[in-house]
């Protein structure tokens, strides 16, 4: 079974090819990074907009690039949320028009799920069950991971995304968009000189609140003179602030659990510096650290592929409905079970 998936809920256009026995046999990304770099953040009808533009030419190229026809898709899947209106009607509408034309099943998949099961398109995928750190641009989930579809929401964010954190942080800095990677570079040539708060760490809960840390980064910054030494000095504390505190709630998440796998991923997964604290922590736990290939940690076409694919395997499809879910808890997923 091939599936074409489809992601478009924010700022990339992603199209990928996956095959049921075969694995992932192609994927194209188109970033949007470039054009909403200007207005210092994501414009949600440039966004949609530029999806309209790039979305068939890269489904096309996707195809003609595997060796492939519309003849050989069985399925396509799309992200029917959560994200961008817009942007995923975009996505919705054309993965729905293509299925009805080419006679086959669409599939709404749940973008954080596409994040979550990212790692299983890797040659050494994680085992169920397992614990798993979602941290991206707009959620930062911890979640029991028991089979596909079978989440237990052990903790999120109550105020600010990780990802969203890093992004206003950077902002505050004058690094511009997109935030997250520009402040773990500046961070990179940063001394040990301030220490932040680590949020909600020193009562018990998995829960996450990264506003308060945004703030005091401010008043930091405020407070001293802003040579380009300072301000790496603050990303610097910043990181080491959220890193910490996602080390402390994701050993808990372990303990608390008595599981011995972490996966993390998501946008924010791709930091080196979270990704070397976790797995320092991860072997002292006696558990094991897993994570997807930098280009799967963020927003990509494969992970919908392959998440949509397991669903339709399972036999589960749309009806002759577009799907558009800005917002879409995870736990209100359906699990599969595949005989
Ligand atoms: O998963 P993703 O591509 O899109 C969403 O689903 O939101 O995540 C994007 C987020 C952005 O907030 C971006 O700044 C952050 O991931 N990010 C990073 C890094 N690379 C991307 N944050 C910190 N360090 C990075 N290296
Ligand atoms: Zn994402």
């Amino acid at each position: 079974m091939y599936v074409l998936g489809i992601e478009t809920s924010c700022d990339e256009t992603g199209v990928a090819i996956y095959h049921a026995h075969k694995g992932l046999v192609h994927h194209l990304l188109y970033s949007q990074v470039e054009m909403h770099s200007a207005y210092g953040g994501v414009v949600p009808e440039l966004a949609s907009r530029d999806h309209i533009r790039k979305l068939t030419p890269l489904i096309k190229q996707c195809l003609a690039e595997s060796a492939l026809t519309a003849q050989d898709i069985d399925g396509v899947a799309y992200t029917a949320g959560p994200g961008l209106m817009g942007a995923l009607l975009v996505g919705a509408c054309t993965a729905r028009s293509l299925a009805w034309a080419w006679g086959v099943p669409a599939l709404a998949t749940h973008h954080m799920e596409g994040h979550l099961l990212a790692p299983m398109l890797e040659d050494n995928p994680p085992k169920y069950p397992f614990v798993a750190l979602l941290i991206s641009g707009g959620h930062t989930l911890l979640v029991k991971v028991e089979g596909i579809g079978r989440y237990q929401l052990l903790g999120e964010s109550l105020d600010d995304a990780a990802g969203e954190a890093f992004d206003k942080t950077a902002k505050m800095l004058g690094l511009g968009y997109p935030g997250g990677p520009r402040l773990s570079q500046l961070a990179q040539q940063g001394r040990p000189r301030f220490r932040f708060p680590r949020p909600m760490t020193d009562r018990p809960g998995l829960d996450f609140s990264f506003s308060g840390l945004k703030t005091f980064t401010m008043n930091t910054l405020n407070t001293t003179a802003k040579t380009e030494q300072d301000k790496a000095d603050v990303a610097y504390a910043f990181q080491q602030a959220v890193a910490e505190t996602l080390v402390i709630k994701c050993r808990r998440a372990l303990q608390q659990t008595g599981l011995t796998t972490l996966v993390i991923a998501g946008g924010v997964s791709a930091n080196q510096e979270i990704r070397r604290q976790l797995q320092a922590m991860a072997e002292k736990e006696g558990a094991v650290l897993n994570f997807p290939r930098l280009e799967f940690c963020t927003d990509n076409g494969a992970m919908i592929a392959y998440a949509g694919c397991q669903r339709l395997l399972a036999g589960q499809h749309e009806d002759l409905q577009i799907f558009a879910k800005p917002r879409w808890p995870i736990s209100e997923l359906t699990s599969v079970h595949r005989g």
